[in-house]
């Protein structure tokens, strides 16, 4: 029977009415930083010293111990430490890379502008993460490097994808972009690869005051070839070893970032809180058995850059529709696979090619999972889900191979 629309509420708090949730709300998290911020900033302004610098060296060491790996390479934007880590690893013309479809474009467009070759693999439906048996499928004698991406904060099964790749001598680049600080079987993010690639987008966990990004690795020649390519290919100045780009990571992005790091892990935790109460207000009101609640493997250190739930029979954007009228914002990442985008045409794959991937564009929904989200605020989004689904008069239930991962679906 369905449950009516009081029974479906939850109101645990005492904290007074609240009006909408945003999907993103930073103005907390920078607010309490301010002071630190604008002294750091000045401190940079005075230096005269804006490009590379002492701060840059600074985040560099920062990250480098937080991600536990020898080496971090600053440069101008995650999209740039992809293309930087595929220039490093020799990636060019009639090279193809297997990636996910399932993911940001920059995943790909750092593939084709070097003029190589992109091959879209399908996803684990449980994880959104590539599916490495879609991998296995995949590799040819043109594959030159397999790049994973950690979706959405989680690691992507990086022993099965490291194995592939070590069977045919080919090189595992991390698109840790969303994922700083995730860890598998206990290896962070960004270490677990060759080289992994950290973006600073606002939106990300550890966010900049703009673009900016890192490279990872514990390999001392490619740390020593990253550093070089993202300066022009240039040492000492005006001598050129290699055609590098001009990607360096900015002093004032690095000072801002030097002020937030020593309150990452905290970011996470308070993410990951989030992200254990929805789970236990949807399981509360009985809207996971209408809605695919994301799963957190308690063996992975999953940092919830997005919090993402399935929504079944076409009604996604209905839901989505509902929600921006009662003031609650959600995301759609992302409405179509790489496959299916009209730039990649040209590589000749369509809609159905792959399944999964097609199936979660037209399915998830990600909800606001930020740090400083309060109690109150997250009642509310699963009041607003619940009363959405209470004018529901079908019941789905949510059970079955469609939403277990297919490790899950061959074992039963
Ligand atoms: C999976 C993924 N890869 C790459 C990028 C590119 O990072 P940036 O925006 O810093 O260029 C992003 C950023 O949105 C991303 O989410």
């Amino acid at each position: 029977m369905e449950p009516t629309r009081s029974e479906n509420r939850v109101s645990r708090t005492d904290a007074p009415a609240v009006q909408g949730v945003p999907l993103l709300d930073l103005s907390q998290q920078h607010a309490a930083l301010m002071d630190e911020i604008t002294d750091r900033l000045a401190a940079v302004c005075r230096s005269g010293q804006f490009v590379l610098g002492p701060e840059v060296t600074e985040l560099e060491n920062r990250v480098a111990e937080y991600c536990q790996v020898k080496h971090a390479v600053g440069c101008a934007s995650g999209s740039d430490a992809l293309l930087l880590a595929l220039m490093a690893c020799d990636v060019g013309p009639r090279d193809e890379v297997i990636l996910p479809s399932f993911t940001f474009f920059a995943t790909a467009s750092a593939v084709t502008r070097l003029g190589a070759t992109p091959v879209f693999a399908d996803i684990d439906p449980a994880t959104f993460n590539m599916d490495p048996a879609s991998v296995q499928d995949r590799i040819s004698p043109d594959t030159k490097a397999i790049l994973p991406v950690h979706l959405f904060g989680q690691c992507a099964d990086m022993d099965a994808l490291n194995k592939i790749a070590a069977s045919v001598d080919i090189p595992v680049i991390e698109d840790a972009a969303q994922a700083i600080g995730a860890e598998y079987r206990g290896q962070r993010a960004g270490s677990i690869g060759r080289i992994g690639c950290i973006s600073f987008y606002p939106t990300k966990n550890l966010g900049g005051a703009g673009d900016g990004g890192m490279l990872t690795t514990n390999d001392d020649e490619v740390a020593d070839r990253l550093r070089l390519l993202r300066g022009h290919g240039m040492r000492p100045r005006y001598y050129h070893h290699v055609i590098g780009i001009n990607s360096r990571l900015d002093s004032f992005q690095a000072a801002f970032l030097n002020v937030k790091m020593p309150h990452l892990d905290r970011y996470v935790q308070q993410r990951q809180a989030n992200a254990a109460r929805y789970t236990e207000l949807f399981t509360a009101t009985g809207l996971d058995r209408k809605i695919g609640l994301p799963p957190s493997p308690a063996e992975h250190r999953h940092v919830w850059n997005q919090y993402v739930v399935r929504v079944p029979d076409g009604r996604r954007d209905e839901l989505r529709e509902y929600l921006a009228d009662q003031k609650i914002g959600s995301e759609i990442y992302y409405p179509l696979g790489l496959h299916d985008q009209e730039c990649f045409r040209y590589l000749g794959y369509k809609r159905g090619d792959l399944p999964e991937t097609d199936r979660a564009t037209d399915e998830v929904l990600a909800l606001p999972i930020f740090p400083e989200l309060t109690a109150a605020q997250q009642e509310l989004v699963v009041n607003q889900l619940s009363a959405f689904f209470a004018t529901s008069t079908a019941t789905h239930a949510l059970s079955g191979p469609r939403y277990q991962s297919r490790t899950e679906a061959r074992r039963t």
